[in-house]
């Protein structure tokens, strides 16, 4: 096996687009970031430099990071951050995950733009588990603001109110041919008929579920979150924030250019059209095509709804795993975790400047009613394992305070989440299962939950409230996804377990940056198993501090 030396220098950079230049925080210059590629079994050593002005962390989205816990990512969860002028190099090894994964900053809203692919291909000398793709191509779907995210970020919090949504969806970086100024730079993907691409799709947006799907063309979905998947077909894909999905492609249709776009789906905001579709270009090198073979009109025709529910639901339920494999079947630890939003009243006379949320409110969102602080003088892995008390506390509920129907009319004293930093504390080797159930306070969405350092199965999903007695009999326990980010329907619930093997501090939260903004998060403590192969392993020298 290889190790991998990368040098990342976070830095202003001058991007333009949508006609303006701004000065963008980038990794060495390019957005979206430079392609990692490795080969299972490989270590990265990635020394970053921090020559922005803005606190940076750089978090392995979805790399299990067994006993590495240090190198995670998260600000104030495994790391503080790296402060202007600073450095700190982070260095783990891929272990038995193949596929698709993506690194993105962990730090406020610094990943809009500071992102790339993570590509791991087999250990060298296997093969994948399907013919070998003439071409790979990494298609990172993503999201651009005109104004500077951080500034978007900082005013939603201190207003209360929603933050601006993105300006335009991007595909590579470039919003494509829909968007004022942006068609000369539209991204393409060359193909050649007949050939097979194996097309890494990145969901890496901010706030979005993303429909995905190429005009005439059908996809074999062969992976997600780095695991192989039972192949199966689809003409449409859709992908919450974190998640990845691999596919291939055949050239089997006439030479010509193809559209490639990627819509909103589940939109908060109700998503005005023609501002939520990205578009690049599949072309075939035969056609020779001197101006456009593709027109707008088809990109509008092709793609799903906003709302299409149905569509989302039949594409997240025909992932399986390619064969039978080992589900947790007794539980040490069965957890229920209502996810959503939630609404902070004002005090009396402050309904001003900082109460801006729907009827002079402030929003938050919070999973079991605890909205979710990160401490700042310590990072929550560095007080674990170091014993410093006072960061959290290890009291985060295994269920609601209350339960009640989530898919009616939620009572207002429900609105109210209490802020603190609590953890769930597991032993090394029990057994979890997690319901992940919308609350659907204030609004219905599909809520990405993604958890740090495990790959979990997803058992099941549905509609409405889970019903133990209803469901547990419909749980696949024979060949159900590993996923890292799993998508909790609109108005629905999803079942997850894993095996608490990888000590450490993992946070879970909600991938829709809005919403671990508002608190939507809490973090798991793994503590030691025996002897040596169980134990985190011991902090870096250069492990910033706070
Ligand atoms: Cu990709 Cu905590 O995130």
């Amino acid at each position: 096996a290889k190790v991998h030396h990368h040098d990342f220098v976070v830095q202003a950079t001058p991007v333009k687009r949508l006609c303006k230049t701004h000065n963008s925080i980038t990794v060495n210059g390019m957005y979206p970031g430079p392609t990692l590629e490795v080969n299972n079994g490989d270590t990265l050593v990635v020394n970053v430099v921090n020559r922005a002005r803005y606190n940076v962390t750089i978090h392995w989205h979805g790399v299990r990071q067994m006993r590495t816990g240090w190198a995670d990512g998260p600000e104030f969860v495994t790391q503080c951050p790296i402060r202007p002028g600073g450095s700190y190099t982070y260095r783990f090894t891929i272990q038995g995950q193949e596929g698709t994964l993506w690194w993105h900053a962990h730090s406020s809203w610094l990943r809009a733009t500071v992102y790339g692919a993570l590509i791991i291909r087999p250990r060298k000398g296997d093969s994948y588990p399907f013919p070998k793709p003439k071409r790979e191509t990494p298609l990172l779907l993503g999201e651009w603001w005109d104004a500077n995210p951080i500034d978007v970020v900082r005013q939603a919090t201190r207003t209360g109110a929603a933050p601006n949504v993105s300006d335009a969806y991007t595909i590579n970086g470039q919003p494509g041919d829909l968007y004022n100024c942006s068609s000369k730079d539209t991204t393409i993907v060359p193909i050649d008929s007949g050939e097979t691409n194996l097309l890494r799709v990145i969901n890496s947006g901010l706030n979005q579920q993303l429909f995905f799907k190429i005009a005439n063309h059908k996809f074999t979905v062969v992976g997600a979150d780095a695991s192989y998947v039972k192949p199966f077909t689809t003409s449409v894909l859709m992908l919450g924030p974190g998640q990845t999905t691999d596919v291939l492609i055949t050239a089997d249709q006439p030479p010509s250019r193809y559209y490639i776009a990627a819509r909103a789906y589940a939109s908060a905001q109700g998503a005005p059209f023609d501002n939520t579709t990205t578009t690049a270009i599949l072309e075939y090198k035969s056609a020779n095509c001197q101006t456009k073979c593709a027109s707008i009109k088809p990109v509008r025709a092709i793609m799903p709804a906003f709302n299409d529910t149905a569509t989302a639901t039949a594409f997240t339920t025909s992932f399986r795993s390619p064969r039978k494999v080992e589900v947790p079947t007794k539980i040490d630890h069965n957890l229920f975790f209502a996810v959503g939003l939630g609404l902070m009243n004002c005090p009396r006379g402050s309904r001003s400047r900082n109460c801006q949320g729907p009827n002079g409110t402030r929003f938050a969102a919070s999973m079991n009613n605890v909205s979710f602080v990160l401490p700042s003088n310590f990072s929550l892995l560095q007080a674990h394992q170091q014993g410093i008390p006072g960061v959290f506390t290890t009291d985060f509920p295994g269920a609601p305070p209350v339960k009640f129907d989530y898919t009616g009319n939620v009572s207002r004293s429900l609105w109210q989440p209490v802020k603190s930093t609590k953890l769930y504390k597991l032993k090394y080797g029990e057994t979890v299962q997690i319901v992940l159930q919308g609350t659907s306070i204030f609004t219905a969405e599909n809520h990405p939950i993604h958890l740090h350092g495990y790959d979990f199965y997803i058992v099941a999903e549905g509609f409405g409230n889970f019903n133990p007695s209803r469901d547990t009999s419909k749980f696949n326990l024979v060949d159900p996804p590993l996923r890292n980010t799993a998508s909790v329907p609109v108005g629905g619930w999803a079942v997850i377990r894993f095996v608490a093997d990888n000590p450490g501090v993992w946070l879970m939260h909600c991938h829709l940056d809005v919403h671990i903004t508002w608190g939507l998060a809490m973090a798991f403590i793994v503590e030691d198993g025996v002897g040596e192969l169980q134990t985190l392993e011991a902090p870096p020298a250069d492990l910033p501090v706070c």
